[in-house]
């Protein structure tokens, strides 16, 4: 595991956004599995300045994103569908039919799983994961617990991170109880996996994840099992290392 601590979170943004558009630029048809959250919205921002420049063409590239809040509406200002075409795609040349976001308000959870599942494998699978961390540790929404899931599921999400995303909403009530995630094989299946932290909320989190133990209470930590993972952190989020 490569970890790069950067002075704020301005810089680790653009080291996260140079990433990315080197992997576009060495493979046009990459296949980028995206985040949501605080944490990559200064890294959305930088590439969008890259693509205006005429530095990085996402034309051919394939999106997946790792969740979505369930039984939330696509268009409620809070889902993660929302949150991807504001910060992201409306402003690229991604065509839409190329991006990929888990339907949460699916009648039949199990077929939009495995679908899911399938479409990442017809893709031929994801190159590059882009990743947050949630202050338990979570990944996508892979929720500390005993036993973690392997494929993309349906979750109940924990009271810290019902707590956490309510400033998203008006009330703690007003945030979804279940979110569908892509599992844990799924992320590590990918080729390359990139996870920005930022601010001392994360950094007992990045302690944990990196310190030499796989922990399912710390979802996070099996990425120190995966061959090739660049942790991208701030000074905050690093001040437990
Ligand atoms: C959310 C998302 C995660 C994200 C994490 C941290 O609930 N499901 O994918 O990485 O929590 O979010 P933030 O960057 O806002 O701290």
């Amino acid at each position: 595991m490569r970890i790069y601590i950067e002075d704020n979170y301005e810089k680790m943004s653009k080291k996260a956004a140079l990433i990315v558009a080197s992997q576009i630029i060495l493979k046009p048809a990459s296949v980028l599995g995206l985040a949501t959250g605080t944490t990559p919205v200064g890294m959305y921002k930088a590439l969008v300045e890259m693509y205006n420049e005429g530095e990085v063409d996402f034309s051919e590239v394939i999106s997946f994103n790792l969740d979505e809040y369930y039984g939330l509406a696509k268009e409620s200002p809070q889902s993660y569908y929302t949150y991807m075409h504001e910060q992201f795609f409306k402003h690229i040349n991604l065509p839409k039919i190329q991006t990929h976001i888990p339907d949460g308000t699916t009648g039949d959870v199990v077929a939009e799983c495995l679908g899911y599942e399938e479409k990442i494998r017809a893709a031929g699978g994801i190159d590059l994961q882009v990743l947050g961390i949630g202050g338990n540790g979570h990944v996508g929404f892979n929720e500390p617990n005993d036993k973690l899931n392997v494929l993309t599921h349906l979750v109940d999400l924990s009271e810290k991170t019902i707590r956490d995303n309510s400033r998203f909403f008006k009330s703690e009530s007003d945030v979804p109880r279940q979110a569908l995630s892509v599992g844990i094989a799924t992320i590590m299946k990918a080729r390359q996996i990139v996870l920005l932290a930022s601010g001392k909320e994360k950094a007992e989190a990045i302690k944990e994840m990196t310190d030499g133990y796989v922990n399912t209470q710390i979802p996070a930590s099996i990425l120190q099992t995966h061959a090739n993972v660049s942790l991208i952190i701030d000074r905050d989020a690093a001040a437990l290392l």
